[in-house]
């Protein structure tokens, strides 16, 4: 088993650089997920995992071997990608038997294989149907099969499940979780959907504009964001964002003003040198906010009533979106007014150009 090791890593297309001084390990046997925007390098860099992409600069290593010259086939790895081209005139049996067969592998060799993989996905009823005769879900545990036959150190995913509706992606997402526990290989799995992240990762990596914007848990990201970047992608409802201005900063932390004359917080923070009269931006989780007497006025446009949770879709005096949950009260609030207010402490601060101070 073996961990997968970027330092320094960089790819450009022609003068456009698209991966632009990637460093991050993801440790043997554990599941990372690379997630981002569209556009933001994620394909590319698991391809340059793979080695079906080459690198302009910086090293990859798997398993502590440096492998950025190695070709793909003696980088130990497999990939699954979104669209899982099943040969159609194979059955399932030989579509995870094809490659065993093109190295030439003993007869009983591909079978035990092709019997663990199917054991192991579930596919034992179904070895002796084509492609055709089986559900999206089905097709895309095949195709995760025949990467299993090949018993790599690492597996690299794409989208896998992209093409599924959204029961069979849930179903799917314990699948992958369970086949990791149970082969405990080093997984990397690529989504920009951050449900899929948050769900899956051990590590998560979020990436835009082919740079690392921070690494960690999926929960440490939820928590505890390094940049408006990432607060604003992990989380969903997202994380609402309003201008605010300190009136004075002591040391319990700052006091701030929402625009325009909004409320006043007191909201801890440690370090981070911000005067009175500086310009910042407060991040609010939807879960963290509550209705109230007094507080930020709001004029509630929609609301999304999932049953035991609703958010409340509204907009603020300076026009600003803010998305409110609500649990319990189920009334009608379209079109009214209301105040909104949180604790200073579930506040985070953000600086104009977005990053955190804490
Ligand atoms: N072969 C190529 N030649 C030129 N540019 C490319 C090539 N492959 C990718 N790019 C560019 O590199 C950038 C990153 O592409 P990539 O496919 O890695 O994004 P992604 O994060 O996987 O996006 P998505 O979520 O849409 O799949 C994009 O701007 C893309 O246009
Ligand atoms: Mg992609």
């Amino acid at each position: 088993m073996s961990g997968v090791k970027l330092t320094g890593v960089r790819k450009a297309f022609g003068s456009a650089e698209v991966i632009r001084g990637v460093s991050l390990e993801v440790p043997k046997g554990s599941f990372g997920v690379f997630v981002g925007p569209s556009g933001c390098g994620k394909s590319t860099l698991l391809r340059m995992i793979a080695g079906l992409e080459n690198t302009t600069g910086g090293t990859i290593e798997i398993g502590g071997r440096d492998v950025t010259e190695v070709e793909p086939a003696k980088r130990g790895v497999a990939m699954v990608f979104q669209s899982y081209a099943l040969y159609p005139h194979l059955n399932v049996y030989e579509n995870m038997a094809f490659s065993l067969r093109l190295a030439k592998a003993k007869k009983a060799v591909v079978e035990e294989k092709v019997r663990e993989a199917s054991r192991i996905l579930r596919l034992d009823d179904h070895l002796g149907k084509k492609p055709s005769e089986l559900s999206g879900g089905q097709r895309q545990r095949v195709a995760i099969g025949r990467a299993i036959v090949r018993q790599p150190d690492v597996f690299l995913f794409d989208e896998p499940l992209s093409n599924l509706d959204a029961e069979l992606r849930v179903q799917m997402r314990l699948e992958l979780t369970r086949l990791h526990r149970q082969i405990g290989a080093t997984m990397i799995y690529v989504t920009h959907d951050q449900v899929e992240a948050m769900t899956l990762a051990d590590e998560i990596f979020v990436l835009k504009n082919g740079t690392l914007q921070q690494s960690g848990r999926p929960l440490h990201l939820y928590d505890d964001p390094a940049n408006r970047f990432v607060g604003g992608f992990i989380g969903s409802p997202a994380m609402n964002f309003v201008d605010a201005t300190v009136l004075r900063q002591d040391g319990d932390g700052i006091r701030v003003r929402v625009d325009e004359d909004g409320p006043e917080f007191t909201i801890p923070l440690s370090s981070g040198n911000v005067g009175s009269g500086a310009r910042v931006v407060l991040g609010l989780r939807p879960e963290k906010l509550r209705l109230a007497e007094q507080g930020l006025p709001v004029t509630v446009e929609m609301i999304e009533e999932l049953g035991g949770v609703s958010y409340l879709h509204s907009r603020t005096a300076t026009g600003g979106d803010l998305v409110v949950e609500r649990r319990g009260g189920r009334e009608g609030m379209d079109g009214q007014r209301v105040f909104v207010t949180a604790e200073g402490s579930d506040i985070l601060v953000f600086s104009p150009e977005g990053e955190r101070l804490r």
